[in-house]
């Protein structure tokens, strides 16, 4: 065991698959966002919490604001008694909060901080956590406070990578932890995949920030009554040929499969797509590139892909004019010929 150790954790936003990916079965593709919280964690005679976002500490005493991460400590000391580790109490100082002037970015301050926790008291104690063990066991700690998302957040934290990321029927797992110990829940197959995505072709990645917090949790229970089986035919199609695409290098099928993705979001609920996230897309057509919302949109963050250089920085005056600010960009992807036979 250490004393001390130092890990992060990056944000991420979704490049397709929104909405369908919460039913059982249903594709996304997520990307990592090198935006980072940071946890510090050292040994202490008595466990103290802290993260930037509060004025104050807590102990494991139960306190709203650090609910979050207690359950994530307490996920992990009993992971640890799995291993036959002896939990020792440490103090615990979170930053990085992915926020602005108290506004969130929206691009997963909630799983990152479970991610961060876990990797953290990993670290601490010299465990090997491979992603889909971390995966799994920031699942298991949303799971059990009845989280309603699809853990897609969590798997492309973990993996930190473009992930390819199909969900897994959060309900039996829910049911299957009652009666199953944590180590043979970890154990069995939950029924998700997830798998790093390398783009054969070399492309701007550009986020928007519309800086309207919006709340995925409230959209997802305003949104859900309208995701019919079409939608996921349609929304499954598109995240598949997108993956396919990004493989192969064919940007006219990049563009042509988040333009699809755009619209199966437009038309699922009015709630997605705000004012200036319809601003965000727009201002993407007739250049080299393609824009849409993310995630569960009503406001945060908005993609785009962008072909040349050009086209990427007239996107970005464009979405500066509209009050949308550029806060993340990227050279992403490798031109690559195919290999041959
Ligand atoms: O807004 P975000 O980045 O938290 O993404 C939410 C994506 C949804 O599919 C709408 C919900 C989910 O948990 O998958
Ligand atoms: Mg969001």
């Amino acid at each position: 065991m250490k004393t001390r150790a130092s890990v992060q954790t990056c944000g991420k936003l979704y490049l397709a698959g929104e909405y369908a990916v919460l039913t059982a079965g249903q594709p996304a593709i997520i990307k990592a966002v090198p935006i980072y919280m940071t946890g510090k964690i050292q040994t202490a005679s008595a466990y103290r919490l802290a993260s930037d976002m509060f004025e104050h500490s807590a102990s494991l005493e139960p306190d709203s604001d650090y609910a979050l991460i207690q359950e994530t400590v307490a996920a992990m000391n009993a992971y640890l008694l799995t291993l036959s580790c002896e939990p020792r109490p440490f103090s615990l100082a979170i930053s990085g909060k992915m926020e602005r002037e108290g506004r969130k970015f929206g691009i997963g301050s909630s799983g990152s901080v479970v991610v961060l926790t876990l990797k953290a008291m990993a670290a601490l104690y010299e465990l090997d956590l491979a992603p889909e063990r971390l995966f799994k066991l920031a699942s298991y700690v949303l799971l059990k406070r009845g989280d309603n998302g699809s853990m897609g957040d969590l798997a492309c934290i973990a993996y930190e990578d473009l992930i390819y990321y199909r969900s897994f029927d959060r309900a039996a797992v829910s049911r299957r932890m009652e009666s199953l110990e944590l180590q043979q829940l970890l154990a069995e197959d939950w029924g998700f995949e997830i798998r790093r995505i390398k783009p054969r072709l070399s492309m701007d990645f550009l986020v928007g920030w519309t800086k309207q917090p919006a709340i995925s949790k409230d959209l997802v229970n305003q949104v859900k009554s309208a995701i019919s089986e079409s939608f996921l035919t349609g929304s499954r199609a598109q995240v598949d040929a997108l993956e396919q695409a990004l493989l192969a290098g064919d940007k006219a099928a990049v563009q042509s499969s988040l333009e699809q993705a755009s619209q199966l979001l437009e038309a699922l609920s009015p709630a997605i797509y705000t004012d200036k996230l319809k601003v965000l897309k727009e201002a993407a057509s007739g250049l080299n590139c393609v824009a849409k919302s993310s995630g569960a949109g009503g406001g945060d963050c908005g993609i785009a892909l962008s072909f040349d250089t050009a086209s990427s920085d007239q996107l970005i005056r464009a979405w500066q004019a509209a009050g949308i600010e550029l806060l993340y960009r990227e050279r992403m992807g490798r031109d690559e010929p195919k290999s041959q036979g």
